[in-house]
């Protein structure tokens, strides 16, 4: 019986912690509430939150301070693929840490405090895939492999600025990987045969400075190594160039080369090495700088690479561009290249003897250069690129679409052609087209319509990002239509697209969308936006939503007085603005009266008349009669306030209620109220209710109750007194 009590409470113990455990969790990041992903990346973490189970699949916990993990924090998470610890503070790891983590296939461990690597920690991580490393402070990976367990790894990342020794046996257990980075800047010792091990690495990136030490990783890598990626190499003289002598026995098949320093003298090195290679056929220059006008030696020309076929540069920067004239040394090299990409690079020209003798060109790619119409038409002059098939000068300087089209028309393969971000701004109605032309990328030209100009051959045409208003064009063999980002209010029609399978119209203005106006075409895909396929119903409900916060806004402004508190911030920011008091001399007025219109009679005829005839008149300012017409009413009150030298309020229930709102403004502007200023007159012409005053006014009833106030007699023997003390008051 005891024995069963404890049982339970010791199962309830061990739930009641496992629930406080995942609550911990939830706590320190709140996205890991039952999901599968927990994302706890960026949250100030010093170690990592308990309560991590079987449940979750991906654990993102970089950017965070952990320092430290230990066996237990990773025991439960047998399900993890992914987990994340890049740039944490992390500098020791328990060494049975990862042994539940069967499943993981990525385990970034980058940018962090790792003096040491210990094998260890990967023992059981049978189906890792990708484990990065580098970034950290290790000098060595240790006395043997701490890579022997990982049977599927595909790719590793290692190395960092103090990484110095590479040792035999380093790689032990690794057959064949995908990718393998190298940062090995500080590398000083390599002992020879280190990767030898491998067998096959598809792409091998390599950060050295040290070129002996590079020239014995090469030379361990001339068979397994597919494509070599060199980074941060800066020669600047031939000599130093002879450590890479060793590639050009190597069997890769692509060079890369990634923020090197290039000069003239190099240059030829480099081709010379390149083209010894055996089986290269790609070349790829990335990022790279170049010193030099292209004055390089001739010997360049006197082998040829058999096998190199594509060439790649992109963001090449060359200082002196506009000095580089001199290619012609490297036209030998040119004739079996199939594939041309040279981005970014500030080409303004190929010349026409270069075009010439890119025989075998099927591919080029000049996008993001500086190619204007006069240089397209020589670059892409008679017998140039006689083999072109797709044509990229996307983001260039061209600006005429007739004379685009009739510098490429000779192109007799020319299929696809992308001529997108540039500056047309008009379209003709003719244009010389290839024959062969069916993919056109006109987007974001800056033309307003579309013209018999596009060719009747296209299959795909891009037109998205113009300034189109319709499309009503007959393509009998267009395929895909892309027509985003325009000002169409009506799709094109579908009998004169009769093969369309894909059209793209989201970001137009369309009005009105029928299934019916596809009715027979074989459209497979039409994308639109949500806003365009349910247009009404967007509408409505927006409509809805507008109109339901006006009523609340009216509702809520009704209710406090919200015009009128609005109209009296206005007419306090312009008083404000305004100087003080005019000065004497501008008084014109004795009075400036005040009254509404319901006690216009009385004024107009009965106060003027006895004012305005009396001897000496008074002047008196009407708002009917001189007010300045145009003028917004607060401020001819104001102005007319400040021209006269009184101001006479004609108050009743009615003026109270609706026009004293004109004048309770900030009134201590003109001090009409202080206690020992009497420019301010009240004549009552019916007993007001102190309370029937709405509250918001409350200066007023503040003068009711202190000031004096002169009220009209009904009887006639004592209107005689009112106009005396009225008179009085007045001249005061
Ligand atoms: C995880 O969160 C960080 C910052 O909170 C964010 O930058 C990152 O994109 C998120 N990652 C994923 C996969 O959601
Ligand atoms: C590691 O740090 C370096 C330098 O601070 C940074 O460039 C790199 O992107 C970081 N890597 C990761 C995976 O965060
Ligand atoms: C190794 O990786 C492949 C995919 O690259 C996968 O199909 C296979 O199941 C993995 N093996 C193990 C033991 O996880
Ligand atoms: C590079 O290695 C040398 C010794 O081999 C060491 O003195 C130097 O500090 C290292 N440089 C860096 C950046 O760690
Ligand atoms: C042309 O180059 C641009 C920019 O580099 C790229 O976005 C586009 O996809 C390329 N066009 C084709 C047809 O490959
Ligand atoms: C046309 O060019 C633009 C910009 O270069 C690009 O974004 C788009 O994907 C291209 N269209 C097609 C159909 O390839």
């Amino acid at each position: 019986m005891t024995a069963h009590i404890w049982r339970v409470l010791a199962i309830y113990v061990i739930l009641a912690a496992s629930l406080s455990e995942q609550q911990a969790l939830k706590q320190a990041c709140p996205s890991c509430d039952g999901s599968q992903l927990c994302n706890c990346s960026s949250m100030g973490l010093d170690f990592i939150p308990p309560g991590v189970t079987a449940k979750i699949t991906v654990l993102n916990l970089a950017h965070n301070r952990i320092k430290r993990i230990q066996s237990q924090d990773l025991q439960q998470a047998v399900n993890l693929r992914a987990l994340l610890l890049q740039s944490n503070k992390i500098s020791s790891i328990d060494e049975d840490s990862f042994w539940s983590l069967e499943k993981l296939e990525l385990l970034d461990l980058s940018n962090n405090s790792l003096a040491h690597l210990s094998p260890v920690w990967f023992g059981h991580l049978f189906s890792l895939q990708h484990l990065h490393l580098e970034g950290n402070s290790y000098r060595d990976l240790g006395q043997s492999s701490p890579f022997s367990s990982l049977k599927n790894l595909s790719s590793l990342h290692l190395g960092n600025p103090q990484f110095s020794v590479i040792r035999h046996g380093n790689f032990e257990g690794i057959e064949l990987l995908h990718k393998l980075w190298i940062d090995g800047s500080n590398l000083s010792q390599y002992e020879q045969g280190s990767l030898k091990s491998i067998k096959q690495i598809n792409h091998m990136i390599l950060n050295l400075r040290n070129g002996y030490i590079f020239s014995e990783i090469v030379r361990d890598l001339l068979h397994s190594v597919t494509w070599l990626e060199v980074r941060r190499i800066a020669f600047s003289i031939a000599a130093e160039m002879q450590v890479l002598r060793v590639m050009s026995s190597s069997f890769a098949k692509k060079i890369s080369f990634r923020q090197t320093l290039l000069t003239d003298a190099t240059v030829p090195e480099i081709v010379s090495i390149l083209e010894d290679m055996p089986q290269l056929v790609e070349l790829e220059l990335v990022d790279c700088r170049l010193l030099g006008t292209g004055q390089w030696k001739m010997e360049i020309q006197a082998k040829k690479s058999q096998t190199l076929r594509i060439l790649t540069i992109k963001k090449l920067s060359i200082e002196e561009f506009y000095l580089f004239t001199d290619l012609h040394s490297v036209e030998g090299l040119l004739s079996l290249l199939t594939r041309v990409t040279v981005q970014n690079t500030k080409v303004f020209l190929v010349p026409c003897r270069i075009s010439q003798n890119l025989l075998s060109l099927v591919y080029l790619d000049l996008s993001a250069n500086l190619l204007g119409d006069l240089s397209l038409e020589h670059s892409a002059c008679q017998g140039g690129w006689p083999s072109l098939q797709a044509l990229n000068l996307s983001q260039n300087s061209l600006s005429d679409l007739e004379r685009t089209s009739k510098s490429l028309s000779h192109l007799g393969n020319l299929i696809v052609l992308d001529i997108s971000q540039n500056n047309f701004g008009e379209i003709p109605d003719v244009c010389d087209w290839p024959k062969t032309l069916k993919y056109l990328n006109l987007s974001s030209t800056q033309i307003p319509k579309v013209t018999t100009c596009i060719p009747q051959t296209l299959e795909v045409l891009d037109v998205s990002g113009n300034n189109l208003k319709e499309f009503g064009l007959r393509l009998p063999l267009l395929k895909e239509l892309y027509l985003t980002r325009n000002q169409l209010k009506t799709l094109p029609g579908a009998a004169p697209i009769p093969n369309l399978v894909s059209l793209s119209v989201s970001r137009n203005k369309l009005n009105s969308f029928s299934k019916e106006e596809f009715e027979g075409a074989q459209v497979g895909a039409v994308h639109l936006s949500l806003m365009e396929c349910h247009r009404s119903l967007v509408v409505s409900l927006i409509c809805v939503l507008v109109f339901l916060v006006i009523l609340l806004l009216v509702a809520f402004g009704y209710k406090y007085h919200m015009v009128w508190y609005l109209r009296m911030t206005w007419a306090w920011l312009q008083a404000k603005r305004k100087p003080k008091r005019a000065p004497p001399k501008d008084v014109c007025y004795d009075a400036f009266v005040s009254y509404s219109e319901n006690d216009s009679d009385w004024v107009e005829n009965t106060m003027v008349r006895e004012l305005e005839q009396a001897c000496p008149p008074f002047r008196l300012c009407l708002h009917k009669r001189d007010f300045v017409p145009g003028k917004w009413i607060v401020d001819n009150i104001i102005d007319s306030i400040e021209k006269s030298r009184k101001t006479l309020f004609v108050l009743s229930e009615h003026f109270v209620q609706s026009e004293w709102c004109k004048y309770e403004l900030d009134f201590s502007h003109f001090r009409l109220f202080d206690e020992n200023n009497d420019a301010a007159i009240l004549v009552l012409l019916e007993p007001i209710q102190s309370k029937a005053i709405p509250k918001r006014f409350c200066k007023l009833r503040k003068i009711m109750n202190t000031k004096t106030y002169l009220e009209w007699p009904l009887e006639e023997e004592q209107q005689q007194m009112f106009w005396f003390n009225l008179k009085i008051a007045l001249r005061s």
